[in-house]
């Protein structure tokens, strides 16, 4: 069974841009998209040292701040060099205004 874990309220994260949580120890950026849809990925890039909720979301793209290379944050791909490894990422669930994840 999915353990759904409770990590913001969904009008912490402003459209157009993320936050970095921690449940249970973990680095996660949470991002809400212009059209107000929530993803989640692991916070780190896979490139380097930094925190993609550091970084700039355009569209379903986030990009790094360190070196811009980019993930599209519904699958964790990389879409833009230097980035080639994929990131994690993490089902997300809104109940009551809550934005659940499941790690
Ligand atoms: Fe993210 Fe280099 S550390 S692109």
């Amino acid at each position: 069974m999915t353990h759904w874990i409770d990590v913001a309220a969904e009008d912490d994260i402003f459209e157009g841009s993320s936050l970095a949580v921690a449940p249970q120890g973990r680095d996660i950026a949470v991002y809400k998209t212009e059209s107000g849809e929530i993803f989640a990925t692991s916070n780190a890039c896979s490139h380097g040292i930094a925190q993609l909720s550091e970084g700039y979301l355009q569209g379903y793209e986030v990009e790094c701040p360190h070196h811009q290379g980019r993930f599209d944050i519904r699958t964790g791909q990389p879409t833009e060099p230097p980035c080639i490894a994929p990131i994690k990422i993490y089902p997300v669930r809104i109940e009551g205004g809550r934005v659940f994840l499941a790690l």
